[in-house]
């Protein structure tokens, strides 16, 4: 399984933060955003990471993650020259992508809790698998409807009057067969290649499987000024109270196992002192406890 993180467009909603640096690159609560949907692939086992964005961007991307080695996996980086739409990623990527499945997250995607993904991507054997998360305001996403027995039986992008509260986030999994859809999609109104025309072509093929994540689940968007706050609020509340971390690739990698306790432990020699270290330390001392090590 291979993993495309989209961290594309204009961050226009941000605006002036986005003048210095792009939405995906600003901090949520104690970590640059992009941190969040990267630990969520590499907690779901996935270690070959390409990560698509704009001309400007990129460098800061790879100034950040580097090519991943430092973490035992591997991070490579295409452009999208203009935000044509998230369905545009696997053109961009088809190379990378080669005759593998992927799974695809949007970098200004924040979740916290449940194992739902890392299920869902050692589970996956064809055609796509998709979330949905009832949400308050669904006519500001993709919208999923169910039947009674909990059948997807329809999927609308923004629509005004939604026909359920069941949104999908930004996370998508496909088989190889989405390089031969993601072809065939016409730019909508919008001008995009619209992810949701990949899912209902799955959906017409009847090979869409649809998961509703759970209600304890948090999916956490980042999109405006409050909502950047209110994420980094929500970052702080769990992580102070539970005293571990969300979103932090490092962690992730030693549970893995891309990275051994030693190189875990030389990684944090070449840490500034910070908290940041500091917790990993702590995880660091856990891991030997656990290991009967100390
Ligand atoms: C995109 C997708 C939408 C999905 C959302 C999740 O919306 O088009 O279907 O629900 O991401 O974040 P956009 O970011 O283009 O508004």
């Amino acid at each position: 399984m291979k993993a495309i993180i989209l961290a594309g467009g204009a961050g226009s909603r941000l605006y002036p933060l986005t003048q210095v640096s792009s939405k995906q690159l600003q901090a949520v609560f104690d970590k640059p955003m992009i941190y969040y949907p990267l630990t969520v692939l590499m907690a779901s086992g996935v270690s070959d990471l390409c990560l698509i964005s704009t001309s400007d961007d990129l460098p800061r991307y790879q100034r950040l993650l580097g090519d991943g080695r430092q973490w035992g996996v591997s991070i490579v980086y295409r452009e999208q020259p203009a935000p044509e739409g998230i369905a545009q990623a696997f053109l961009i990527a088809a190379d990378f992508i080669g005759s593998d499945s992927v799974v695809l997250m949007l970098g200004d995607n924040i979740f916290s809790g449940g194992d739902d993904f890392p299920r869902a991507v050692s589970s996956f054997d064809g055609g796509a698998t998709i979330f949905a998360y009832h949400v308050k305001d669904p006519q500001r996403y993709g919208v999923v409807e169910f039947d009674h027995n909990g059948r997807a039986t329809s999927i609308e992008e923004k629509p005004r009057q939604p026909k359920s509260s069941y949104a999908v986030p930004g996370v998508y999994i496909y088989d190889n067969d989405v390089l031969e859809i993601a072809r065939a999609v016409k730019p909508s109104a919008r001008g995009e290649l619209e992810i949701t025309d990949v899912n209902l072509e799955y959906l017409r093929r009847g090979k869409l499987q649809v998961r509703r994540l759970s209600r304890g689940f948090a999916w956490l968007d980042a999109g405006t000024s409050t909502a950047l706050h209110e994420a980094s609020a929500y970052i702080d509340a769990i992580e102070r109270r539970q005293g571990v971390k969300i979103g932090c690739p490092e962690e992730a990698a030693l549970v893995r196992g891309f990275l051994s306790i030693e190189q875990f432990e030389a990684l944090i020699q070449k840490m500034p002192a910070c908290e940041y270290s500091d917790y990993l330390r702590v995880v660091a001392n856990e891991w030997h406890r656990l290991k009967g090590e100390i």
